[in-house]
């Protein structure tokens, strides 16, 4: 590159088209470092973001009953969505035009879903942080071809938890959740459901969908700006809504936080500054609330959180300036600067009174690492993990059916990497040889790896056992997933 082109600020795309080379990942690897280029300096919007879009709540999927089992019907389309005053843009979404209804189902209850792919091109349907059979998980072995209808079917078997679902055809992550398709994914159980918390959907539990989206001056999504860490928008939008209001009725809400942005990470926190109580991670409640000024939570991951407010105040949910132990300027690239507005929460002038959150909340998640069959280790690099990138036809790792083991996941690369499992809920036992903070004391799973460190992992697999049908295990920044730092692994029996 010349010091004219760099001067000239040219963006990745750019130099691909004035050198020729075809936008392939091996011409994007062949120019990893160029988006030094990228003129990005920090986003603040803090304060600027014109509060008024009423927040959409996704609708609860509706379902009929079929031999034993709830049936829900997801219809994969493409639409057309005015998210900014702009104008309309080209979206995709499940059973409308943009993300999908809030799937939900108890503890015990047989589900089968029914998705139908009208979109014009092939995709997956994957049910994250669900402990299911392989052939179910809907990941890059699932794919449903346009016109087609997979049914998936499985017996929900684990704890109360905020999970969700997203296309993952290999390759194409990125873009197919970029476009549109996701939603939630809502397990009950009766250890929760005794619990005085907030639960009415809607009122005082809110879905919070967050997700990070350019849009050009005609209000079209853009999908292209790409640096090293994949697409990061300078728009948040909250279940599909920019700048999102939150009425708020009740003095305590609870947010079911999920960033399901591709490639930014987030830290949570209040306007004022008011400290939150945390209830639940990925994999359900924690043990006891913590209460939190702050949380960071990187692509995939879902927390629970209780506000409390007084009648007649607003307080603003922001994500605030953070640390993923990068280098100043992959710090910058990755958007650990940047001050964000996410969504308004506006008090009524009377709040129906709230209990207070329960000082016990669940048993603490139990894995004892002596038990343990064994330690794999495993290095995320450059688009690749233990020096290999992706690849459908081979097997990685081969467990055994109900075992517990030892997963030692590093990151050995200057980037910011997270470590997601498909079917597996685990504990976080170590960061870098010490206890996990209260945020990582629960049910997990994806958590985020900053360069250099490495987390300890106990995980308790399933009894699914299927020889063929590999489960995933990846980076869940979805740029880095579709150019190759995915794994596969098979549940056998022993
Ligand atoms: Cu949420 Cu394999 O992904
Ligand atoms: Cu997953
Ligand atoms: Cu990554």
């Amino acid at each position: 590159m010349s010091p004219r082109d760099r001067a000239r600020g040219l963006g990745r795309r750019d130099l691909l088209r004035a050198t020729g080379i075809a936008v392939a990942s091996a011409g994007v690897a062949a120019l990893e470092g160029c988006s030094l280029l990228s003129p990005r300096t920090a986003l603040r919007t803090v304060g600027e973001v014109p509060f008024a879009t009423p927040l959409p709540i996704p609708p609860l999927a509706t379902s009929t009953s079929h031999e034993g089992a709830r049936v829900f019907e997801l219809v994969a389309r493409s639409g057309r969505s005015r998210i900014v005053p702009q104008g309309e843009t080209d979206t995709w979404g499940l059973n409308g035009p943009l993300l999908g209804p809030t799937l939900r189902a108890r503890r015990g209850e047989t589900v089968r879903i029914d998705v139908r792919n009208e979109l014009s091109e092939t995709t997956t349907l994957h049910w994250h942080g669900m402990r299911l059979p392989a052939a179910a998980d809907g990941g890059p072995h699932q794919p449903v071809a346009p016109g087609g209808t997979w049914s998936p079917t499985w017996t929900v078997d684990q704890p109360a938890a905020t999970l969700w679902y997203h296309p993952h055809p290999h390759g194409e992550t990125e873009r197919h959740v970029y476009r549109g398709l996701g939603g939630m994914f809502l397990i009950d159980d009766d250890e929760e459901a005794a619990l005085d918390l907030p639960r009415t959907y809607g009122v005082d539990d809110i879905p919070v969908i967050v997700q990070d989206k350019t849009f050009d001056d005609r209000g079209g999504l853009v999908e292209t700006d790409r640096s090293d860490i994949g697409m990061l928008g300078d728009t948040v939008l909250v279940n599909g809504a920019a700048g999102p209001v939150l009425e708020v009725t009740a003095q305590r809400t609870r947010l079911r936080l999920l960033n399901a942005s591709t490639a930014r990470t987030y830290a949570f926190g209040l306007s004022d500054g008011r400290p939150f109580d945390l209830i639940a991670s990925d994999g359900g409640l924690l043990a006891e609330p913590a209460s939190l000024a702050r949380l960071l939570l990187t692509p995939g991951e879902r927390a629970e959180i209780v506000v409390t407010m007084d009648a007649g105040e607003s307080v603003a949910l922001r994500s605030f300036a953070h640390d993923l132990g990068l280098r100043e300027r992959d710090a910058v690239l990755a958007g650990a600067h940047d001050e964000l507005d996410v969504l308004l929460l506006r008090a009524a002038a009377a709040l129906r009174p709230s209990a207070p959150v329960p000082l016990a909340l669940a048993e603490p998640p139990r894995i004892d690492l002596a038990e343990s069959a064994g330690t794999r280790a495993f290095s995320l690099g450059n688009n690749r993990i233990n020096g290999q990138r992706m690849d459908m036809s081979r097997i990685d790792a081969e467990v055994v059916a109900g075992t517990v083991e030892t997963w030692f996941v590093t990151n050995a690369h200057s980037q910011p990497h997270n470590f997601h499992i498909h079917d597996v809920q685990f504990v976080v036992a170590e960061i870098d040889g010490a206890a996990p903070p209260p945020e990582l004391s629960g049910w997990k799973d994806t958590v985020y790896i900053p360069p250099g460190s490495a987390v300890r992992l106990g995980m308790r697999f399933g009894s699914h056992t299927d020889p063929h049908v590999p489960y995933m295990f990846h980076c869940h920044l979805l740029w880095h997933e579709d150019q190759g730092m995915m794994g596969q692994f098979l549940v056998v029996e022993g």
